[in-house]
Order: C-alpha cells, then sequence, then structure tokens
C-alpha cells in the first residue's frame, strides 16, 4: 500500500485549521502564583537564586497579590519564613505567625482571590526538616533515616492547619509528606466548623534536587541529613498511585504532583486513575533553570516557559502552582496559549 501522503500534515498547514484543532491550552485561570513572606522584613527583598521572586514584606505581600488578582490569576499560595525557629515550630501556628497575620490582610484587600497555604514545619524548625525529630536515649537529636516523629508531626500539622482556616484560608496545602495527616487535618477541620475548607494534599512529593533555589527563598534547607525518609523515591511511580490513593481516601480533595517537570506522567497517570482534580507544582530549580539560560541569552523565556506549562496541561493538570504564573499573565494577551 502506498502510504497517504501528507495525511497528518494537511491538518497542520493552514494557521485557521491549527488553531480549531487545538487540543489544549494554557489559560490564566489554570495559575497560582507561590509567595514569600517573611517576618521582619522591612523592604521586600529578592531572591538570589530565583531573580525575580521576592520575600515580601507582610504589607507588600498584599499589595502583590492584588497586582495578580488585577492580572486575572486566580489564587496564590503563601509561604511564611519566621523569625525565630525552634525544634518545636511553635511559629508556624501561632494565631499572629507570619502565614495567620498575612492571610488575614490579604482576605481583607482581596477576598475574591484563593488564599492557599503551605502547611509545613520545615521553615519554622530550626533543624530545617519536615517535622519534629525523635529524640535519642543520649538527648541528642537524631539525624538517620526514619528520624523524623510521623504522629507527633501529624498533630502539629493539624494544629497549624487550624490556625491557617482561623486566619482565613481558603484551601489549606499540607507539604510534609508524613502518613495520616489529611486524616487528621480533615478532622480537626471539620470539628472546628471549617467542613468547607478543601485540602489539596502534596500527596506525591519526590525528593528532589529541584528543590534547592526554594530552601535559600524559604531559608528552610535541612542542616543535616536529607528529606528521603519522607519524600518518595525518584524511580517510583506506583508509589505515586499508592500515596494519591491513601490521601484521596483521607479525605484529600485535590492531588499535586510535585516537582513538575520530569514528572508529567505522574500527572498523567494519577489523572486517568483517579479522575480527581490534579495540580502541578513546577518548582524553584525548573524556574532558576529558565531563568539563568535566558540572562545568558540561550534559550527565550517566554516561548519555552508557555511550552513547558502547556505541555503539564497536557499531561492532565487542573492548575499549575508555578513562579512563572504573573509573567504567563502578562504575556497570555488574550487569556489563553495554545500554541
Ligand atoms: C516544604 C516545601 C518545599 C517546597 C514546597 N514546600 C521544600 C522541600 O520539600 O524541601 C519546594 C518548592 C520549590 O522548590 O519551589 N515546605
Amino acid at each position: 500500500m502506498k502510504y497517504p501522503e501528507l495525511r497528518l500534515r494537511r491538518l497542520r498547514e493552514h494557521f485557521a485549521l491549527r488553531k480549531i484543532l487545538t487540543e489544549h491550552t494554557l489559560l490564566k485561570k489554570d495559575l497560582i502564583q507561590p509567595l514569600f513572606v517573611k517576618e521582619g522584613l522591612v523592604k521586600p527583598a529578592e531572591i538570589t537564586s530565583m531573580p525575580g521572586q521576592w520575600q515580601w514584606t507582610e504589607n507588600t505581600a498584599a499589595d502583590e497579590a492584588r497586582r495578580l488578582e488585577a492580572l486575572g490569576i486566580p489564587g496564590i499560595i503563601l509561604f511564611g519564613i519566621p523569625s525565630k525557629k525552634d525544634k518545636t515550630g511553635k511559629a508556624a501556628f501561632s494565631a499572629n505567625g507570619i502565614i495567620q497575620k498575612t492571610v488575614r490582610l490579604i482576605k481583607k484587600k482581596c477576598p475574591k482571590l484563593l488564599v492557599i497555604t503551605d502547611v509545613c514545619l520545615c521553615e519554622y524548625m530550626s533543624h530545617g526538616h519536615c517535622g519534629i525529630l525523635k529524640k535519642r536515649e543520649s538527648g541528642k537529636w537524631r539525624v538517620e533515616s526514619g528520624s523524623v516523629d510521623n504522629d507527633a508531626t501529624v498533630r502539629l500539622l493539624a494544629k497549624i492547619a487550624l490556625s491557617h482556616a482561623r486566619a482565613g484560608a481558603d484551601v489549606v496545602a499540607p507539604s510534609d509528606m508524613m502518613d495520616g495527616r489529611v486524616a487528621a487535618i480533615r478532622s480537626v477541620l471539620d470539628k472546628n466548623h471549617f467542613k468547607r475548607v478543601p485540602i489539596i494534599s502534596y500527596a506525591v512529593k519526590y525528593a528532589s534536587s529541584f528543590y534547592a533555589p526554594f530552601r535559600e527563598a524559604a531559608q528552610s534547607a535541612p542542616s543535616f541529613g536529607d528529606r528521603a525518609s519522607y519524600q518518595m523515591n525518584p524511580a517510583n511511580a506506583a508509589e505515586a498511585i499508592r500515596e494519591a490513593d491513601t490521601d484521596l481516601k483521607e479525605g484529600a480533595d485535590m492531588i499535586l504532583v510535585k516537582p513538575a517537570l520530569g514528572y508529567s506522567d505522574i500527572i498523567f497517570r494519577i489523572k486517568n486513575k483517579f479522575h480527581c482534580p490534579v495540580g502541578a507544582y513546577s518548582v524553584s530549580g525548573e524556574y532558576a533553570l529558565i531563568k539563568a539560560a535566558s540572562q545568558k541569552g540561550w534559550i527565550d523565556a517566554k516561548k519555552m516557559v508557555l511550552e513547558t506549562h502547556l505541555g503539564l496541561k497536557r499531561a492532565g493538570a487542573n492548575f499549575i502552582i508555578t513562579y512563572w504564573a504573573k509573567d504567563i499573565a502578562e504575556w497570555l494577551e488574550d487569556t489563553c496559549h495554545s500554541e
């Protein structure tokens, strides 16, 4: 048989035909911008490893939130950096903590903007790990894997999530990777009249080298060891399904996959298996890569960002948490990108 010539290419040649056959689009409504808020800061400080991203004061974070809303971005996710860290993480659930104060302010100034809070302990712990560390008999903090006390940490995470909901957070997003934390958070929210506050679970969070710039931004690098005892092995996909399954059963409303670059098969698998809302977190290292190469003039940041983010939509992401959100919103003339 003679292979039919131009069988697929003839669908690509006419500009308008390409348009009507477009399968996926990147929209402003897909975007969530992460913002870092630092207690005790006098004026915004640019993050060295993430040029164009800032540590904000409470007031300037609220101003930025207003600008993002005006650009058509539907939501933000907040990360807090407290002025004092310790081994108990108490600054994370104080009613007057940096996140709680900032949420109240932003919700007052932008009531319609979706305010998501990251629920984790790493920024609040002097040792930078995502939970309470078990003590050794000698009284020394343990550094070997398995040293984070799962259940003690979960109790604390539930307290943090409740304090965020009390401050007015619209959605809480636990990012610690402890077992059982979604159930614990759901139960404490329900008991305290926050049945309507949904949970985005970072159910699938890989132990990734792509988080390095974030750890400077949030000042949360572990002072010893790494996070491999609680974050996932990049080699595993079936385990990602089990993580998502468990969290959905515990009451997670949305599942987040993180990082995004290199993990879009995981977005695809979860979406196809559970048909639940799935978000992609395009992390700090992904931002830094494109930013640095574009500053050297090696690549076109706009084209590359639109392409990679469109790829996440194609993989099945309903929304994308991305440091490029503001730029994308400025680039999208007619609120959408498909080529
Ligand atoms: C933990 C948390 C991290 C990120 C989001 N939440 C860091 C980590 O696990 O080390 C990383 C996000 C990014 O790299 O942009 N609270």
